[in-house]
């Protein structure tokens, strides 16, 4: 039928129209990508950088972008706020990289080379590209606070980068236990901090723990400012079963912050060993996470369903939520809603195989065509929800 198809032309070639600029703003970086190539890929996972239409087209409070050229100016901190903001961040991240023989001689295989921009990575290049490019975001947005690494003492990491300090603490490392090993890690950390409060009284240092896929693209100072009574701070957003992200979370370097997060994290430990050891090893920790949270007697889940920050203590802790929207930003992947990207986002997290779209984006924002970080940002509006093959 003549009518029927017509309209599947129309149908067809209508998001063409909207790609090919997008194609040209870009090319310097996927030379080799072609409309079709873009179409017959659609289901596949994306070897180069595809760029789709930017949610929250027309909310005035979600970032515009005309191509890669943000239209609004994203709210970054500006010096005369952060000028009185006299606390120091340390960014904590668990990280453990085996380069053997053997994974060096399977990696050699053309087959688990990836290619971004002009650089080829093998499996163990890849991760330590990520590791790198969450340092880079982090010495970019807030470059007066230093990292530290934890890792498998038996981990073959050497990285010498300004700032950075790798702290080897013994565990299970194995991939089917990391996520279990974190949690541990993370109050090993915390019990050495303790220990130098008790012994030596040094500056007041806060802590952020993060995953090492996310890029930190404002100043995240201005939490422990504007909320002074909060001893750890934890992310959530608007889902029933996993309403808590475990990839990222705020500390406040107090003695009694330290102690209380630590305590906390030990009862979510306690949880995840009892409740969750057969849970798919990526979410035991948020379930655990979230069993904590909810099995307090006065907590309202209901709080979840809206993005705004709140403070509840729970097991002697002062726990404030903060909106995954603007600290631990992610857009649903596969068709699911969402509606944009906050003006005042500060972490974009890279999860699962958006990880290719990090180290594109990094490569980007240093490039000439990028004039600040709200361009690189439409980037990554517009190209979230592509799978990729990391
Ligand atoms: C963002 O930019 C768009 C397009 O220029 C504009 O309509 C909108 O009002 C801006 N939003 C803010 C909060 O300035
Ligand atoms: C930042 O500074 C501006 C202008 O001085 C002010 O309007 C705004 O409220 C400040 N924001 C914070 C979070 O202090
Ligand atoms: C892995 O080992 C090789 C050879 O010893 C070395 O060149 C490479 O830098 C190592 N990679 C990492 C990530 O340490």
């Amino acid at each position: 039928m003549r009518i029927c198809n017509g309209w599947r032309r129309f149908i067809f070639y209508f998001p063409l129209i909207f790609i090919i600029p997008l194609l040209f703003s870009v090319l310097e970086l996927h030379q080799n990508s072609t409309v079709e190539e873009l179409h017959k890929k659609h289901t596949k996972k994306f070897d180069h950088l595809v760029l789709g239409p930017a949610a929250g087209h027309g909310l005035r409070d979600r970032l515009q972008c005309r191509g890669l050229k943000a239209l609004n100016k994203t709210h970054f901190s500006t010096p005369s706020n952060t000028s009185n903001v006299r606390d120091t961040i340390s960014f904590v991240t668990v990280f453990a990289i085996y380069n053997t023989s053997h994974s060096t001689v399977v990696d050699s295989r053309t087959s688990d080379l990836v290619t971004v921009g002009s650089t080829s990575y093998s499996k163990v290049e890849r991760s330590m590209a990520i590791l790198n490019v969450f340092i880079n975001f982090i010495q970019v947005s807030m470059p007066q606070s230093s990292i530290f690494i934890l890792t498998d003492p038996a981990s073959d990491l050497s990285i010498r980068r300004n700032s950075v300090t790798v702290f080897p603490i013994q565990g299970e490392y194995s991939r089917d236990k990391l996520m279990l090993q974190r949690i541990r890690s993370y109050i090993a950390f915390l019990e050495t901090k303790f220990e130098e409060h008790s012994q030596m009284h040094p500056h007041i240092t806060h802590y952020i723990f993060t995953d090492s896929d996310v890029a930190v693209v404002d100043d995240l100072r201005q939490i422990f400012h504007d909320y002074p009574n909060f001893h750890l701070a934890l992310t959530f957003r608007n889902n029933k079963d996993q309403p808590l992200n475990s990839g990222f979370i705020a500390v406040r370097g107090t003695p009694d912050g330290i102690l209380r997060a630590k305590v906390f994290l030990q009862e979510v430990l306690e949880v995840y060993r009892s409740k969750y050891m057969k849970a798919s090893r990526m979410l035991g920790d948020q379930l655990a996470l979230a069993w904590v949270v909810k099995s307090h007697p006065l907590f309202d889940a209901k709080r979840f369903t809206r993005p705004q920050a709140f403070l509840e203590e729970i097991r002697g802790a002062s726990v404030l939520f903060l909106p995954c929207a603007i600290y631990n930003w992610t857009p649903p992947e596969g068709a699911g809603q969402f509606h944009g990207m906050p003006l005042d986002v500060k972490v974009v997290h890279f999860k699962g195989s958006r990880k290719r779209l990090m180290l594109e984006s990094w490569n980007f924002f240093s490039s000439a065509s990028c004039s600040d970080i709200s361009d690189m940002l439409c980037l990554v509006l517009k190209s979230g929800r592509t799978k990729y093959d990391f």
